[in-house]
């Protein structure tokens, strides 16, 4: 059975924004929907909340991420948390959609934007990896600290590409939890999901990430590396869409 739901958006006066719209594939995929909010929704309070742990790291990818918009572009966020980061950066776009599987987390984001109006930007509660966000409808998809909790990466990366407009850029920055101290990847993590405490993650390192951005068709623009302490685990990755 095939079912799909459309979301609640606020009004979007520019054209050139497609509409979301969940393609839910079974009852089953809205179940895994469901269940990926759960944990999210639980603990949005404490990570709007939290402090950034490495604010100069932070600070450092803002402004790449700046240097690679332009007021002419039209940007998808996928897994935008509590919108702390689409406030910053939606005054350097045309028009910035920031979504998040958690209901919990867009109402924080909403919340923010409501003291802090910014026209240029919207919310929208959409799962990566179940949401058709448009065919070629973005120039640019912004994913931080989302690909490596992907349950099938190849398919939030699929509609990604989809998404991106021709020459259009996925920027993301991805934790590489195979790069980190071997009893986090083999020990902890496990551990944390085999108890339930915390959902799924990918262990992924960044040859992988890069392998699975290139099986799309995405050509690699850049790999970095943006922290200011310690180890850096966070992969900051460019790909583009061949134009
Ligand atoms: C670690 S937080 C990162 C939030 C924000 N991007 C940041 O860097 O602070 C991961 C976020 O991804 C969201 N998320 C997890 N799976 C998702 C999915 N399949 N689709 C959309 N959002 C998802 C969670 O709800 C959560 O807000």
């Amino acid at each position: 059975m095939r079912f799909s739901t459309s979301l609640y958006l606020p009004p979007m006066p520019s054209p050139h924004i497609a509409p979301v719209s969940t393609t839910l594939p079974s009852s089953a995929a809205g179940a895994a929907t469901a269940s990926k909010a759960l944990f999210w929704n639980r603990i949005a309070a404490r990570y709007a909340a939290a402090p950034i742990a490495d604010m100069g790291g932070y600070e450092t990818t803002l402004r790449r991420v700046q240097g690679l918009l332009s007021t002419t572009h039209d940007v998808l966020e996928i897994g935008c948390g509590t919108g702390s980061t689409a406030l910053r950066l939606a005054p350097f776009t045309r028009r910035l959609l920031a979504t998040d599987v958690s209901s919990e987390m867009i109402a924080i984001a909403r919340q923010r934007l409501a003291g802090q109006p910014s026209p240029q930007l919207s919310f929208a509660v959409a799962d990566a990896e179940a949401t058709a966000f448009g065919q070629r409808a973005y120039d640019v998809v912004l994913a931080f600290n989302l690909p490596h909790r992907a349950r099938a990466l190849d398919v939030a990366l699929t509609q990604v590409a989809q998404a991106l407009r021709p020459g259009g850029l996925l920027i993301s920055k991805t934790p590489c939890i195979a790069e980190m101290n071997p009893l986090i990847a083999y020990l902890a993590v496990p551990l944390l999901r085999a108890s339930g405490i915390v959902p799924r993650v990918l262990c992924l390192n960044q040859q992988r990430l890069q392998s699975a951005m290139v099986q799309q068709g995405m050509q690699i623009v850049c790999a970095e590396r943006h922290g200011t302490r310690g180890k850096d685990f966070r992969a900051f990755m460019v790909a583009r869409k061949p134009g």
